[in-house]
């Protein structure tokens, strides 16, 4: 049986922790689809042709281990305005949310576009402010000179750019739950989001 489990939300809302977490305790695969707009990026920021780009993409280009830098993400945040794009990239996650046994797909508009109809979606938020101190000091202990007001500048321009595009613009779908991470630590976040997928499984069993 399928079950899917849509997570939306700004980068560094803490999304992806709380996807992995929810995965693994439900025994969900899981697919962070911001790694194909990222690897998608990465191939065009190399001279490719962006369309061209999604519509091969393999499982290679998901294992590189260059797609998490600010310069791929930037190039990621402008191949998603690409309609043609986006559309190249909907049957491998449809098909992913449609996997035996259970799925959970985090982005922008998995809630929305891609899985109107997920069993579960959770909109996962957070300041801006407090995004851009995460990531500040991720990229400190990483052993970066990272600059704060740097990080909180690139934070709001990629928010602009992905509520503000014309195509599954990032958005709260209306049934989605909220889930402002901004007071809140991994442990509170995780507990709340297995909260609402518990409901949900209670509500299908029942
Ligand atoms: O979640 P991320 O930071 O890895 O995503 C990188 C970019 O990809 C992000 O700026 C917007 C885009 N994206 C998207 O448009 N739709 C998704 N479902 C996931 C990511």
């Amino acid at each position: 049986m399928s079950f899917t489990v849509a997570i939306d939300g700004p980068a560094a809302a803490g999304k992806g922790t709380i996807s992995k977490a929810v995965a693994q305790r439900f025994g969900f695969a899981h697919l962070d689809t911001g790694l194909l707009y990222r690897a998608v990026g990465a191939r065009v920021a190399e001279g490719e042709e962006p369309v061209a780009a999604a519509q091969s993409l393999n499982t290679k280009d998901l294992a590189r281990q260059d797609l998490r830098t600010q310069a791929v993400a930037d190039a990621a945040s402008n191949v998603a305005t690409n309609q043609q794009v986006r559309e190249a990239l909907v049957e491998f996650q449809r098909d992913f949310a449609a996997k035996e046994g259970g799925a959970v797909l985090d982005g922008r508009d998995i809630g929305t576009v891609i899985c109107p109809d997920a069993d579960v979606k959770l909109f996962v938020t957070a300041r801006a402010e407090v995004r851009a101190k995460r990531r500040w000091e991720e990229l400190c202990s990483a052993g970066g000179d990272a600059d704060y007001d740097t990080v909180l500048a690139e934070v709001k321009a990629r928010d602009t750019r992905d509520e503000g595009r014309k195509d599954a613009p990032m958005r709260r779908a209306d049934d989605a739950v909220l889930l402002d991470t901004s007071d809140l630590t991994i442990e509170e976040a995780i507990a709340r989001a297995v909260a609402a997928i518990e409901q949900a499984r209670g509500q299908g069993a029942g």
